[in-house]
């Protein structure tokens, strides 16, 4: 019996003593009383294989980052702090020096995107112009799933020192045309997370994605939307390489592109073959 499963076994024998009891133990596991907890075990999709982040990318663990104002954060449509401080340690662990992220909403993954730059580095980040109306987007979106502000998009950027290096974009992602944006180390993809849009940024992200980049995608393994096109994205017999790639990094192998969820995150990554 696996280690996991064990332990499991000797916790029921031990904390289980009456019929009354297991009913207890079975619903405490199916809605533990701590918000954060029933949020975390609704991460439950999603194949693709879930590594530590010091496993994706040894070494990262001597990165230093950034948070600013990390508690200001709206937990329900952000990053949480664990999923913030991974993104923020894969762009200095990469040295990435351009960033695209779809999904701007307040800006404070953005702003913190950019104070964990150089001076010579950018952040462009797009999202559904002010004024524009939710139910009128290139691809039609059941009212379920729009998403669409209503935050003062990039809010927290706007006055702030580090603003020189974000560059603020208003447009429906899949009506803009990328390519005019550049060409970048690092798509972060946050915005309408209905299939057919999540599809369509993920097709642009790669088409101007640099050599040896990332696609990070958020919410893998809590939508279900994101989660089947991350996987169905996933070239078949796709693994995790052992062998080292860019920095000493576990993920770039190969010819094709390697796919792998961030344990302990809503963060799926692939890692783009170098030149
Ligand atoms: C989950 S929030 C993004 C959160 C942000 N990335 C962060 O980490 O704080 C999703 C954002 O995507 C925007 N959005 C929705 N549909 C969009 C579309 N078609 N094109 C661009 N942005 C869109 C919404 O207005 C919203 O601000």
């Amino acid at each position: 019996m696996g280690t996991f499963a064990g332990r499991a076994v000797r916790k029921i024998l031990r904390d289980v003593k009456s019929p009354r009891d297991a009913a207890v133990l079975c619903w405490r596991a199916m809605v533990p009383p701590d918000p954060r907890l029933r949020e975390i075990r609704s991460r439950i999709w999603g194949n693709l294989p879930r590594v530590a982040l010091r496993e994706a990318f040894p070494g990262i663990e001597t990165v230093d980052i950034q948070i600013l104002e990390p508690y200001r954060r709206q937990l329900a449509s952000t990053l949480d702090l664990e999923e913030l401080s991974a993104l923020l340690a894969i762009v200095r662990y990469t040295n990435s020096k351009n960033i695209l992220e779809i999904g701007t909403y307040d800006g404070s993954t953005t702003l913190n995107l950019a104070a964990n730059l150089p001076e010579d580095a950018r952040v462009v980040t797009v999202d559904l112009p002010p004024q524009s109306a939710a139910d009128q987007t290139a691809i039609t979106v059941p009212t379920e799933h729009r998403n669409k502000t209503k935050h003062v998009i990039g809010e927290r950027f706007l006055q702030s020192p580090h603003r020189s290096k974000i560059r603020q974009v208003f447009g429906d992602s899949a009506a803009l045309d990328w390519t005019s944006l550049g060409l970048f180390d690092i798509v972060f993809i946050d915005g309408c997370h209905f299939q057919e849009y999540v599809l369509s940024d993920t097709r642009n992200a790669f088409a101007v994605l640099r050599p040896g980049g990332l696609v990070v995608w958020h919410d893998y393994g809590q939508n279900r939307h994101v989660t089947e096109v991350v996987d169905g994205m996933r070239s078949p017999g796709s693994k995790p390489s052992s062998q080292n790639g860019r920095n000493g990094s576990a993920l770039p192998s190969g010819n094709g592109r390697t796919y792998v969820a961030i344990s302990g995150t809503r963060l799926a990554l692939a890692a783009s073959a170098r030149p």
